[in-house]
């Protein structure tokens, strides 16, 4: 009774050959997702961690800023609130790798900086980080890319790179 006949899953061979197309297709997406992830290392905005946006007073929050962490090595602390990130200037040496922690204190915001491969969404409740290098004397925005209401276009921070004394 509620066996189904055979021949009512006939597939017609277009449609068949469209079935392999989608699957492989899908297999693709899926292969390079894992190749990001895997070789590329790309990673959700997300993976510095989590806090609690309530109490960013008692997290690595409070205290935002450059801090050298020997050789050429530096974190940077940064909070982004409406409309502005602070600190609002970070002063580097050319050559700084440097690993950012962003956070926001209210809404979600979002965060790159110019002429440099770093681009995320800044969301609370989350640790963003992002490990940039840099190697170009010069000033650099960082500029909030996610309408955040109606300061958006006025939140940015500036990077300057200074030329390292020693080179
Ligand atoms: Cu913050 Cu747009």
């Amino acid at each position: 009774m509620s066996t189904m006949p055979r021949d009512q899953l006939h597939l017609d061979r277009y449609e068949k050959q469209w079935l392999y197309m989608i699957t492989i297709a899908l297999g693709v997406f899926f292969a390079s997702l894992l190749a990001g992830a895997i070789i590329f290392g790309v990673q959700p905005a997300g993976a510095g961690g989590f806090v609690n946006p309530q109490k960013l007073n008692e997290t690595m929050f409070a205290q935002p800023g450059v801090r050298h962490m020997g050789g050429n090595r530096y974190e940077v602390v940064l909070l982004a609130q409406a409309w502005f990130f602070n600190p609002a200037l970070i002063t580097l040496p050319e050559g700084a790798d440097v690993t950012f922690y962003v956070t926001s204190s209210d809404i979600t915001h979002g965060f790159m900086i110019e002429h440099h491969n770093v681009n995320f969404e800044v969301v609370p409740g989350h640790i963003a980080r992002a490990q940039v290098k840099f190697n170009r004397v010069g000033e650099f925005k960082i500029l909030c890319h996610e309408y955040c209401g109606t300061g958006h276009h006025i939140m940015h921070a500036t990077i300057r790179v200074e030329a390292n004394p020693e080179a």
